[in-house]
């Protein structure tokens, strides 16, 4: 089957090759899927540069966290799963720009009816981990404003438009004018140019001098104790990402701050499995793996409803992935990338 490796750590363009690898076995509680369309993340690229990752890997191995296909093989308790169109992250984050894909089935779950497989690739990821940070850790209320950094990324795109269904005021953060017309295209009042406007002044502006009652910051870097003074009086602040910092978070930041703001740190993790003490040892504590399908109901509703759509910015073949990392990296892309496994490599 073909697939796309990162042969050697190194710039996606000179590391990554679509080779011929053979189709991998199911494992016991987990299925395989034939993939349709995979989805680009911006923590492919510290994985192919061999930079800091939630979870890393020493090459070669396959690219690919998210998927959309159906399920053609199934280990031990998945039966039920054969035959199904699913949306699945693969198993340890690997593996799922490919033709075949494995996954545990506590991260498998039927694809929403309404999308097509382009669409629903692009739809996993981004809705999981934003409605999980939004309703599930920081409890956004109707009326309250959400401000959400990194608007025009995959899960910016998201939370813009989760805030919105969940009658938030949604204020979005992103560089240039094409990408703060997305952000008030999806839902957002205010869009905030990072370029040339300062964002302090323009949310309180916006907020009465009030700040953001819940911040989703899928950003992190130097900008982090900016994006402090915009929270709220006992606001929620949201480290979801960490795409302006090399070090991916793992530096420390002033707690002092966030006493002195009244506000709390509130973390998420898009990681539906029981939590081992192995895991725990490494300060991991996944989200337990019955509320995967709370989450997944919760949204295949606001889809039916026609209140969220994924924004795919671009569909590919396997050939233009490292292309398509770059240009994730250097700021060039909104929205999702999408692999379609039907093209051409
Ligand atoms: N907590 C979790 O469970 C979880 C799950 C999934 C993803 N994540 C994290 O969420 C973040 C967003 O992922 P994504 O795939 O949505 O990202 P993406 O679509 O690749 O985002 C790209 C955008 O990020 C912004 N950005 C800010 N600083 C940047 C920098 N130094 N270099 C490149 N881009 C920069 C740019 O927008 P502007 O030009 O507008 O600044 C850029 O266009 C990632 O950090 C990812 O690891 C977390």
């Amino acid at each position: 089957m073909r697939a796309v490796r990162v042969v050697r750590h190194g710039r996606p363009t000179e590391v990554i090759e679509v080779q011929d690898i053979p189709v991998p076995d199911v494992e016991p509680g987990g299925v395989r899927v034939a993939v349709s369309a995979a989805a680009v993340n911006f923590g492919d690229i510290a994985r192919c540069r061999g930079g800091i990752a939630s979870v890393m890997a020493q090459p070669p191995f396959t690219l690919g966290m998210d998927v959309c296909g159906v399920v053609d093989a199934a280990g031990a308790g998945a039966e039920e799963w054969i035959g199904r169109r699913v949306v699945a992250m693969c198993a340890l984050s690997f593996g799922g720009m490919a033709d075949a894909a494995l996954a545990p089935v506590s991260s498998v779950f039927d694809a929403p009816s309404e999308l097509d497989d382009i669409e629903a690739a692009a739809f996993l990821l981004p809705f999981h981990t934003t409605y999980l940070a939004l309703h599930l850790r920081a409890k956004l209320q109707p009326g309250e404003t959400l401000l959400v950094v990194g608007g025009a990324s995959s899960l910016g795109t998201a939370a813009i438009q989760l805030g919105a269904a969940a009658g938030a005021h949604v204020i979005a953060v992103a560089g240039g004018r094409e990408k703060g017309e997305l952000c008030r295209k999806l839902g957002a009042e205010l869009a905030i140019d990072h370029l040339s406007d300062d964002i302090f002044e323009q949310v309180m502006a916006h907020t009465d001098e009030r700040g953001a009652d819940v911040v989703c910051d899928l950003v992190g870097g130097p900008g982090t104790e900016t994006i402090w003074t915009c929270v709220a009086y006992e606001g929620r602040y949201l480290p979801v990402g960490f795409n302006d910092d090399p070090e991916s978070g793992f530096t420390g930041r002033p707690l002092r701050k966030v006493s002195m703001g009244n506000f709390s740190v509130v973390g998420v993790l898009l990681a539906y499995m029981p939590a081992s003490l192995g895991m725990r040892q490494f300060g991991v504590v996944p989200t337990p793996p019955e509320r995967g399908e709370e989450v997944h109901a919760a949204l295949g509703k606001l889809v039916a409803e026609g209140a969220i759509r994924p924004f795919i910015g671009r569909r590919i073949s396997l050939g233009q992935v490292a292309a398509a990392l770059e240009d994730h990296e250097q700021r060039r892309t909104r929205g999702r990338t999408v692999v379609d496994l039907s093209l051409p490599a």
